[in-house]
């Protein structure tokens, strides 16, 4: 029998005990930055020099984080899943866990690319400088999705998610669309989960198990009930 097929949809709440901060909770990266600053074509044409050095930092973050358990349960799923992981964050935690596939749905921090042309990207382990150019002569700029930026990967991780039979979404507000989107292109008898500490509101979705907890916690009772679910 074919495995049956799962889906992460992970935000930043599943970085947060590997010691990566949220966007939106109280001490949360928004909450230090002005967001159009640093993250939207607008602040990085007002001030390129600040957006760098903003990445830059998160990818020093990033290199020294360990993924935690949540992220470690969610590579063991594929011991009796199909899973496919869409994340919106740009660290690398699901992939230093093992997991296969990683849809990173807002970018990476580990990938630059030209400004004048989306499909020149480069691999990047340290810093951008300001001057760094790509081989037709624009500067480099972090491979993230900005606010007012196409999502191009959405309709890749939308058609996945239509066709899961199980779908976890975890440690994220379900504040930023299209992303937030996916729960809603499911099929009533998807199975679904929400793990958060502070879980959204999200009662217009059918067949919906909610988890108030921890990442790592959220996911070990996910992971309990998907076995009672599933027994092989
Ligand atoms: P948010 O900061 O909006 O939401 C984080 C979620 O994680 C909240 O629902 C918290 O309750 C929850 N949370 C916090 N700590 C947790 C923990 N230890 N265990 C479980 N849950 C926890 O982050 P995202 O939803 O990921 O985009 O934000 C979406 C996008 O907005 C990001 O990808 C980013 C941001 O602007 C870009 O930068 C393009």
């Amino acid at each position: 029998m074919p495995k049956k097929k799962l889906v992460v949809l992970s935000g930043a709440g599943i970085s947060a005990e590997s010691g990566i901060p949220t966007f939106r909770d109280a001490g949360g990266l928004w909450e230090g930055h002005d967001v159009m600053e640093v993250a939207s074509p607008q602040g990085w044409k007002k001030n390129p020099a600040l957006v760098l050095d903003f990445y830059n930092q998160r990818r020093k973050a990033a290199k020294q984080a360990q993924p935690n358990d949540a992220h470690k349960i969610v590579k063991r799923l594929e011991d009796y899943f199909d899973v496919t992981v869409i994340t919106q964050n740009v660290d690398d935690l699901h992939e230093k866990a093992g997991s296969s596939h990683v849809i990173h749905l807002h970018g990476s921090l580990f990938q630059m690319r030209s400004s004048l042309d989306e499909n020149l990207v480069y691999d990047i382990e340290g810093d951008i400088h300001l001057g760094d150019k790509c081989p037709k002569g624009s500067q480099l700029r972090p491979h993230i999705v900005w606010f007012g930026e196409a999502v191009p990967l959405i309709t890749t991780a939308a058609e996945i998610s239509i066709d899961s039979d199980v779908f976890i979404v975890v440690g994220t507000s379900l504040q930023v669309y299209p992303a937030a989107g996916l729960i809603e292109y499911l099929h009533r008898d998807t199975l679904k989960f929400l793990v958060d500490l502070n879980p959204p509101s999200v009662d217009y979705i059918k067949n919906l198990t909610i988890i108030a907890d921890k990442a790592s916690e959220g996911m070990r009772k996910v992971m309990e009930k998907l076995m009672e679910i599933f027994p092989n």
